[in-house]
């Protein structure tokens, strides 16, 4: 069976803790931590950006999994990529042509990091053909991204499948991640559809047993 990779955003830890909160999950065995950046412009929401995950992306073993919901990506990719991403994950939506997307990829690729690409709900998962075979994860939003605790929409699962197909006929070897709504019943569904990587905010850091939870998503 493959491997299903857990990545927690601390979106919904206690700030107060953070700290504590990284090492609780990373103990639970989540191989990744997902770190929402908002810009309240992209989003209706602003949440923490490069000096916070400069502070914590050294202080443990797990994958940096930066997913910027920005308006201008390309002027903080390398800023946000020095600040300790591993994988930085942009927004389709927020670029204005190919040329600026293949821009950002290859930015983010020289400075050493794995590059992602996200879409909206709203956006056709066939927008991304173009890029499937230059970047390492794509990013799926099963919430109208902004907020933790959402409820997951299911028209996500199709597009789960479309790029597990693609990769497969296309030999590709990106990582399929969902994003929205996460908890021990939608991680099932998308799992069956071919999902790599399961983010989930709100259900780990409000269960009383992190591992449990983060357990319970792996099936
Ligand atoms: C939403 C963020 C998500 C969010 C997920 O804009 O990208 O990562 O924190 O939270 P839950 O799992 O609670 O839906
Ligand atoms: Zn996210």
């Amino acid at each position: 069976m493959k491997k299903i990779y857990v990545s927690p955003s601390i979106l919904s830890a206690d700030f107060y803790k953070l700290g504590e909160e990284i090492s609780s999950i990373e103990f639970a065995g989540a191989e990744f931590m997902h770190f929402d950046v908002m810009d309240g412009h992209f989003v209706d929401n602003i949440s923490f950006g490069i000096p916070v995950l400069k502070s914590i992306s050294n202080t443990h073993h797990m994958v940096n999994d930066v997913h910027i919901m920005i308006s201008e990506p390309l002027r903080y990719a390398s800023r946000f990529v020095d600040a300790g991403a591993d994988i930085l994950t942009f927004h389709l939506e927020a670029l204005n042509n190919e040329e600026e997307v293949l821009k950002i990829i290859s930015i983010i690729h020289e400075k050493g990091a794995k590059a992602g690409i996200s879409i909206k709900p709203n956006t056709k998962v066939e927008e991304l053909d173009r890029y499937l075979y230059k970047v390492d994860l794509v990013l799926i939003m099963s919430v109208e991204p902004g907020f933790g605790g959402q409820k997951f929409m299911e028209s996500a699962l199709d597009k789960i499948a479309y790029l597990d197909k693609y990769k497969k006929e296309h030999s590709l070897s990106y990582l399929i991640e969902v994003d929205g709504g996460i908890n021990d019943i939608t991680a099932k569904k998308c799992i069956e559809v071919g999902v790599d990587v399961l983010v989930a905010g709100s259900y780990v850091f409000k269960a009383k047993n992190y591992k449990e939870a983060i357990d319970s998503l792996r099936g």
